[in-house]
């Protein structure tokens, strides 16, 4: 029984995981919890990748982690996804790649929660609705039983559905804090620590999860975003305009070879 730092879709963001780094540490955090992406996108990925490290969070892989080590393709990424990850695989120090190739797929904590980073079979599924829920709950009862609250990223949004039987509810954050119900089951979303391609609030998202109480609360803190995206601008980790149009010609021009 503890309190965990539950943390996820990192992105490469240095001041965004430095700011809520220094946050959990206030709230007496003992361990990190994440779920996945922690590069791509952004030009830290090397520094995100140690400071977990070093912390002994207990990590998961999600799709950028894969594409930027090579292990899945581009296919399902936005061109500025795309282009991001190809700098990204260029820049991974050897040690980096070696701890990111290291992550499983899914994780377990105190028997009771799982850690997944898109949908519980599909790392690249985005669980935004009721209906991706009760698809993934039948996985979740069959492929990890016992498990009753399943933390995922992917969507960047912090979120909680509550599945009683096959009803599933989108629960109302406005409180912060919720209690989880023992005769529950739950899908739970710490946010995005990185705000990059959010458009208007630039806040670096995560949650604790206090597993003596079964309670999730969730957090927001501030970050120097103009300093992550000048250094990703100066780094090539943005996509220019004729690149963005080339990419989208090379996929009209592979579309019809790939489906023939
Ligand atoms: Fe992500
Ligand atoms: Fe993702």
């Amino acid at each position: 029984m503890a309190l965990y730092g539950l943390l996820g879709d990192i992105h490469g963001n240095r001041e965004a995981l430095q700011a809520v780094l220094e946050r959990l540490d206030a709230m007496g955090v003992s361990r990190l919890l994440c779920v996945g992406d922690v590069i791509g996108y952004n030009a830290d990925p090397d520094e995100c990748a140690a400071r977990l490290r070093m912390r002994e969070a207990l990590c998961i892989a999600g799709n950028h982690d894969l594409i930027g080590t090579g292990r899945l393709g581009f296919e399902r990424c936005s061109n500025k996804a795309m282009h991001a990850l190809k700098r990204t695989r260029r820049s991974l120090l050897p040690e980096t790649a070696a701890w990111v190739r290291s992550l499983p797929s899914h994780a377990t904590v105190e028997d009771r929660y799982l850690l997944t980073h898109g949908g519980v079979r599909d790392v690249q599924q985005y669980m935004t609705q009721p209906k991706h829920i009760v698809e993934n709950v039948a996985y979740l009862r069959r492929d990890f039983p016992g498990r009753s609250v399943c933390f995922f990223g992917h969507t960047h949004e912090q979120k909680v559905f509550e599945v009683a039987g096959t009803e599933v509810r989108d629960l109302e954050l406005s409180s912060g804090c919720v209690m989880l119900r023992e005769d529950r089951e739950y899908f739970v979303n710490p946010g995005s620590v990185d705000a990059s391609r959010k458009r208007h609030a630039k806040l670096a998202q995560f949650a604790v999860l206090d597993s003596r109480e079964h309670s999730v609360a969730f957090g927001e803190v501030a970050y120097d975003d103009a300093a992550t995206e000048d250094k990703a601008r100066d780094h090539g980790y943005r996509i220019e305009p004729w690149r963005d149009r080339l990419y989208d010609i090379g996929r009209r021009i592979t579309a019809p070879l790939s489906r023939s």
